[in-house]
């Protein structure tokens, strides 16, 4: 087969030349297929647990391969762990430990590589190539990752999920090339592995009545024995956590757990109360930084945490303590009078250093969440950057690593399409063009910075995601985006051809058994969203009649021009193009258009997210004048709030014939506090 000959592809690249995820650095298709027969005798130059890993990885590709002693001359597959002279090619390359070079020609297949991991990555390529062109392509291949930390958040602690799950994502993210499984394996919902010292943290901890999450956060929040009738939820023993270390580490990556503190903490002090602060309020979750017996239980609990896993990296948590009843707190108090600490702040701070100095002291280093920066960072801590990236930029430039993981390209717990469309979810849009828009550390970026963000991490929360199919659905195709992102360099990445690839990928997931979300059946953004709409009120001045009636700050969008811009607004509220209206007076404006003019319909849409406390309106009142003093009533509507599971949409509107110049529009809230969101006024 000639490519000449290939089919019309995408841009300046033919489809079948479109067959590597993550797009690789560099590739030098040739002249077409060769044929080197049936059996492939496989040469394996690594040391021998990786050469057993890599053999199996070999045979994974479809390829049929006989393990031999020497090169062959004719018919292989050669994988050699070489000298870093020996790639030359590779040399321009950052991450060369993890890079390959691979050529396929009429003799055979030769990959080589740094380290066994470089060999690993050659063969995922080899396997793409082998099934797309069902047969092996000439080629000459020079690829590394742009990152070293490519990685994937799975929440376990909303809902648990199973080894044999784990090890079913693992396989897809090897394939993808990407190296670190973050397990949040604590959180108030529930803690997900045995530790022999504090036993009562997996046999009360781990389990609930209440399936959901949402039931369990909105109801009691109460944790159960294990073995009560009707108890949900699970843990990983030791042998399970040590098992699937071992089985990702056999593709390469690397399992970082995490362990919570000091915040995010309610199922610890559910199992082991005597760590509350004294004058506890209600549902607090912060651990007692005052208590030395707080850092008796979490060293102690590393100390069984690191046995288990070689991550250099353990996740320390850090991230949203209310620091709450730390002022209130005797031991807290005393601590910081002790210590010298001035706020909450840098009580936290404190406890982050002692638990960095003790892990560093055993060969680990931590990461923490952004809010670690807080009351000053420990001397050694890379940043995981959630809140945005405010924070992994802040901790680069003060010489720290940070991971990228911002929640507006990161978060994947937000639905991927129409929220109508998808599951009920945390709420938002992100769908999979978003995500992959995501740049870490673009040129505008200082490069002393650039060169601390060491990689980028898509983050799947479970709140909403009871079942294995749900969390699939919403890990993949998305995940794949950040693979791309982690591992390309910007210049080759190109949504279309990405997308194209995607589709591929997803359709085998299918076949495979996998539950991806069926991205060639996506449905895409609010079609109203997608271009501006013309009408008789764009431009024209709005005025917001009550300060106390005004939007909230955080959703503000473009301000008091929101109204009349001409854009809609498009499946999430926090798009800057939905205008967030908080208080109790709901929407109250005056739109000015400038002259009497003739009208014949006047509406505005509105969305009802009930999750996070968007409604309808129950009442929508429209009003017209021609001298701003005297108004003629043009419509008044009655809505029926009913609190449901999805999203929804509704215009609320006016049609007739009018000459007015000034529009009064009312919209009112219903018996439910929380948000009004409206996009646009729009006369025609
Ligand atoms: C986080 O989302 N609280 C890290
Ligand atoms: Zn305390």
């Amino acid at each position: 087969m000639l490519f000449a000959l290939a089919v019309v592809g995408v841009g300046h690249v033919a489809a079948q030349e479109n067959v590597i995820t993550p797009v690789p650095a560099v590739v030098e298709w040739g002249e077409g297929s060769v044929d080197l027969g049936h059996d492939l005798k496989l040469y394996v130059d690594a040391p021998k647990d990786d050469a057993l890993r890599l053999e199996a990885a070999a045979k994974d590709t479809g390829l049929r391969l006989s393990r031999v002693c020497r090169p062959a001359r004719k018919g292989f597959v050669n994988l050699m762990v070489v000298e870093e002279g020996d790639v030359s090619a590779l040399a321009a390359e950052r991450n060369v430990a993890e890079g390959y070079v691979m050529d396929i020609t009429a003799e055979g297949v030769s990959i080589k590589a740094t380290s066994p991991a470089g060999l690993y990555y050659g063969l995922q390529s080899l396997k793409q190539i082998y099934e797309a062109h069902g047969a092996l392509t000439t080629c000459h291949i020079v690829d590394a990752p742009r990152f070293g930390y490519r990685g994937v958040l799975i929440d376990v602690s909303r809902h648990f999920r199973t080894k044999e799950f784990l090890m079913r994502q693992i396989d897809q993210m090897a394939a993808m090339k990407m190296n670190r499984l973050h397990l949040h394996l604590t959180d108030a919902a529930g803690w997900r592995l045995q530790v022999d010292s504090y036993p009562r943290l997996t046999s009360y901890a781990a389990w609930r009545v209440p399936h959901t999450w949402k039931e369990w956060w909105y109801g009691e929040r109460r944790h159960v024995e294990e073995g009560t009738e009707g108890a949900y939820g699970g843990y990983l023993t030791k042998a399970e956590a040590r098992e699937l270390v071992a089985y990702a580490a056999d593709r390469y990556i690397t399992i970082i757990p995490e362990i919570e503190m000091p915040g995010h903490s309610d199922e610890v002090l559910a199992a082991y109360p005597e760590l509350r602060c004294t004058q506890l309020p209600e549902r607090q979750g912060d651990l007692c930084i005052g208590k030395e017996a707080t850092f008796a239980m979490m060293q102690s609990i590393l100390d069984e945490v690191i046995e288990i896993f070689p991550s250099e990296y353990i996740h320390i948590g850090g991230d949203e303590a209310s620091k709450s009843s730390w002022q209130e707190c005797d031991d807290c108090r005393r601590r910081m009078a002790e210590e010298g600490l001035e706020d909450v702040d840098e009580l936290q701070s404190y406890m982050i250093h002692r638990i960095e100095g003790y892990l560093n002291a055993r060969g680990r280093q931590i990461i923490g969440w952004d809010e670690i920066l807080q009351g000053g960072l420990a001397p050694n801590a890379t940043v995981m950057s959630w809140r945005g990236e405010e924070g992994g930029i802040a901790a680069a430039a003060a010489g720290h690593d940070a991971i990228m993981s911002p929640h507006g390209y990161c978060y994947i717990d937000a639905p991927q399409d129409a929220p109508y469309s998808q599951p009920e979810s945390i709420g938002g849009y992100l769908p999979l063009d978003k995500v992959y828009s995501y740049e870490p550390a673009p040129e505008s970026m200082d490069a002393a910075v650039r060169d601390h963000i060491i990689g980028v991490q898509a983050n799947l929360w479970a709140e909403f995601i009871p079942t294995d199919e749900h969390y699939e659905h919403m890990l993949w195709p998305r995940a794949i985006a950040v693979a791309e992102i982690g591992w390309s360099q910007p210049a080759r990445r190109d949504f279309v051809l990405f997308r194209e690839r995607a589709v591929r990928i997803v359709d085998d997931m299918l076949e495979r058994g996998y539950t991806p979300f069926d991205l060639k059946n996506e449905i895409g953004n609010r079609p109203e969203s997608l271009e501006p709409v013309a009408h008789l009120a764009v431009g024209k001045s709005v005025t917001y009649l009550h300060p106390s009636r005004y939007y909230a700050p955080q959703y503000a969008a473009q301000g008091d021009a929101t109204l009349t811009d001409g854009l809609r607004g498009t499946w999430t509220y926090a798009d800057k193009r939905w205008q967030g209206f908080l208080g109790r007076g709901g929407v109250d404006v005056v739109v000015d258009m400038g002259e009497v003019t003739h009208v014949e319909s006047i509406a505005a849409d509105f969305m009802q997210i009930c999750g996070p406390g968007v409604f309808m309106p129950c009442r929508v009142e429209i009003w017209g004048s021609v001298d701003g003093e005297h108004y003629e009533p043009l419509a008044d509507i009655e809505h029926e709030v009913v609190v449901d599971e999805l999203p929804s949409f509704k215009s609320f509107g006016w049609e007739g014939s009018a000459d007015v110049r000034y529009i009064c529009y009312k919209a009112h809230r219903s018996a439910y506090s929380g948000f009004l969101f409206t996009d646009e006024i729009v006369v025609r």
